[in-house]
């Protein structure tokens, strides 16, 4: 069962639907309910995957004043449970059901200092942030980190818009985000925004511990679709239900233990509440956390996962004798 009970759904007909980098697509919707998008606010958006219904949730790049206008940049992972493909499916005219836009990423406005920060596509997320920002003239950087030029959607845009504010790191051209130089560059009056893959947030929120600085200055939006090893089939069981089910590598262990029929809770299906937590009764492989929820240690320990991001893998041990996949016995609360 979901927690949240503020959003309102409502058809959006989309206005325009193109590519504007490698693999990610820009989709403007005119909603039926306009409502003015403040920055760190996204939509959830009812996709089908497999035949049936199913919810995503994406940023809101922008919005016209008025609201009347939305745009999403929509990344296809090569991993892709199905809601980006059918995201990048959509072509102008098309209706869809969204909610109206709804707020967990809330920018304060009053810091002495900012450093807005995006990995890949988590630009989407934030751009809107560096944006209101040097609308109100704050003392800001925007670090916006990526793999190759290609594949970072409004680069160009962005340079223009925020001139020796910006700062771009791509790997490909041998100019690579250094995690602890920058969090290192940072002092206890800043604010950091960032939302980017799980590896990148995951090395700012050490370093940022490292460096002593007050956690809640950190603040971040994440995906919890990306981890540290590729996502594998793997086989779940709660032995007080009698239950086992695969989970195949499209999935997340939550959706398939719902497919099962286990009742779960649930709420930011992204890593970050904790909601859908679930003891680790047994193990035969090792856990690859995906969340954002658990401290290392707790990671380390591997006694509880957030079902609906982390996975297990064969990656770090033998896979279970006979069945050739990692297979983890779960409690759920
Ligand atoms: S539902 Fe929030 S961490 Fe899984």
């Amino acid at each position: 069962m979901a927690a949240d009970s503020s959003e309102v759904w409502q058809k959006g007909r989309i206005v325009e639907a193109r590519e504007v980098a490698r693999d990610i697509r820009r989709i403007v919707i005119e909603p039926d309910i306009p409502v003015r998008a403040a920055p760190g606010t996204h939509v959830d958006v009812a996709v089908v995957v497999n035949g049936e219904r199913d919810v995503r949730s994406y940023s809101i790049v922008e919005t016209d004043d008025g609201g009347t206008r939305l745009a999403l940049s929509v990344f296809r992972t090569p991993t892709s449970r199905g809601g980006s493909v059918f995201m990048h499916a959509l072509a102008e005219g098309d209706v869809i059901e969204l909610t109206q836009p709804m707020q967990n990423f809330p920018l304060r406005i009053g810091a002495a200092r900012y450093v807005i920060l995006a990995g890949g596509i988590g630009v989407t997320a934030v751009l809107g942030m560096a944006r209101a920002l040097a609308r109100l003239g704050a003392d800001y950087r925007f670090v916006v980190a990526g793999r190759s030029r290609d594949a970072m959607a409004y680069l160009d845009e962005l340079v223009a818009e925020h001139g020796d504010r910006i700062e771009v790191h791509i790997d490909a051209e041998g100019t690579p985000l250094d995690v602890r130089t920058l969090v290192g560059s940072i002092d206890h009056d800043t604010e950091l925004y960032m939302c980017g893959p799980i590896r990148l947030m995951d090395a700012v929120r050490r370093a940022w511990q490292d460096f002593g600085l007050d956690l809640p200055n950190l603040r971040y939006e994440t995906f919890g679709n990306s981890g540290w090893f590729e996502p594998e089939e793997f086989i779940v069981r709660i032995p007080r239900l009698g239950l086992e089910t695969v989970v195949p590598e499209g999935r997340s262990m939550l959706e398939a233990l719902e497919d099962a029929g286990a009742d779960m809770m649930f709420d930011c299906r992204k890593g970050e509440c904790g909601l859908c937590e679930v003891e680790v009764l047994d193990l035969s492989g090792a856990i690859d956390h995906r969340d954002v929820f658990y401290s290392e240690r707790q990671q380390h320990e591997s006694a509880k996962m957030c079902c609906c991001v982390s996975r297990v893998t064969t990656t770090k041990s033998a896979p279970h004798p006979g069945s050739g996949r990692a297979i983890v016995s779960i409690e759920v609360s």
